[in-house]
């Protein structure tokens, strides 16, 4: 399970920062992986309103954190948590540069009609802090957080969130008499519903293409009954752009995604079942995991139709699998 932080405040050390700090350690401990991306000390272009993600389905700046990193973090996490200062009634403006780009996705959706496979069970969280008492203080974070998650694929309703009026100086956040209790509480709300998600493993050679296809055909039927990972025992650098196009033709966006090390996948998490699917011996090491093996040819460096005829036989294999859990 993956909780990506987005850190918005460009002040050092600040209120929004040690807001965020405290929702971290306790996410980390109960045993959560959370990811923080310090958005103001990343390097994220502004949109350029260009509309060339609306004709390509793909932002035209392809060398900052947001192309790099960011979307993929996105894709990966169960829960977004945006951390942001009040400034003029949103948010500031490094901030609203990755808020922007996500229009990427927004057309991924909206103009390719591409299903995120994570956006089953994926929550969007605020935490939020101002200097003043206005009754609408949080009212404008609170639309573009509506827009924005609906573009990231995430649920996000105004109660899922802590704002804090009346913090305005380094440590006022600190000294809050309950933001402790508050942020507990909403850790361990936000986390129980994925805490009895059966793992399980999808393992190749290459992540690239079987294991990949594998996962998001996981995610994508099964939703939040299970946690679908996949890992290769020699990852490529890269998914397979064969692999993507098939899998497009399914309705199902494979964008973003990234090949990892079994290593990797298992660092946070041991599954609860593995599959193999061409790694041969080198994934016999999972212990106390149920193990199962798919018959499955290497698409990789193979024409469409026999990317399309695993693609199916795939398909298959995961109805099956989540017909018998
Ligand atoms: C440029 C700027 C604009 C701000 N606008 C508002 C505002 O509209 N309403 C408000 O209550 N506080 C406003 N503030 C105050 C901050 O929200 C407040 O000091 C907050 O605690 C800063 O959080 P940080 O320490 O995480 O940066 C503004 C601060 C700055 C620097």
């Amino acid at each position: 399970m993956l909780i990506l932080g987005l850190q918005g405040s460009p002040r050092k050390k600040g209120n929004t920062h040690d807001l965020l700090a405290m929702f971290a350690d306790e996410a980390r401990q109960s045993g959560v992986r959370m990811e923080i991306v310090d958005v103001p000390q990343t390097d994220i272009t502004p949109c350029k309103g260009c509309f060339f993600c609306e004709k390509k389905g793909a932002c035209i700046t392809k060398d900052d954190a947001m192309n790099e990193s960011v979307f993929s973090l996105m894709r990966q996490a169960d829960i977004i948590v945006t951390a942001a200062p009040i400034y003029f009634y949103n948010v500031p403006g490094q901030l609203k540069n990755l808020i922007d780009r996500t229009q990427t996705l927004w057309a991924r959706k909206y103009r390719f009609h591409l299903a995120d496979p994570g956006r089953p069970w994926r929550k969007g969280f605020l935490l939020s802090v101002g200097a003043t008492r206005g009754q609408n203080l949080f009212e404008g974070v609170h639309l573009t957080m509506k827009y924005f998650y609906d573009a990231a694929g995430a649920d996000y309703n105004v109660d899922d969130c802590l704002t804090y009026r009346q913090i305005e100086n380094r440590g006022d956040m600190r000294k809050h008499d309950t933001v402790r209790n508050d942020v507990r509480e909403a850790v361990q709300t936000l986390i129980k519903p994925f805490a009895n998600r059966k793992c399980v493993l999808f393992a190749c050679r290459e992540n690239a293409c079987r294991s990949q296809m594998a996962s998001a055909f996981a995610q994508h039927y099964a939703g939040d009954r299970i946690e679908a990972v996949s890992a290769g025992s020699s990852p490529a650098t890269a998914i397979n752009p064969l692999m993507k196009t098939v899998m497009e033709e399914k309705g199902i966006d494979m964008a973003y995604r990234l090949p990892q090390s079994i290593d990797t996948a298992v660092a946070s998490k041991a599954p609860e079942m593995v599959i193999t699917m061409g790694c041969d011996e080198d994934c016999a090491f999972i212990s106390g995991a149920e193990i199962d093996e798919w018959n499955l040819d290497d698409p990789a460096g193979q024409d469409i139709s026999f990317m399309r005829s695993v693609r199916d036989e795939i398909e298959t294999h995961v109805k099956t699998l989540i017909n018998n859990l």
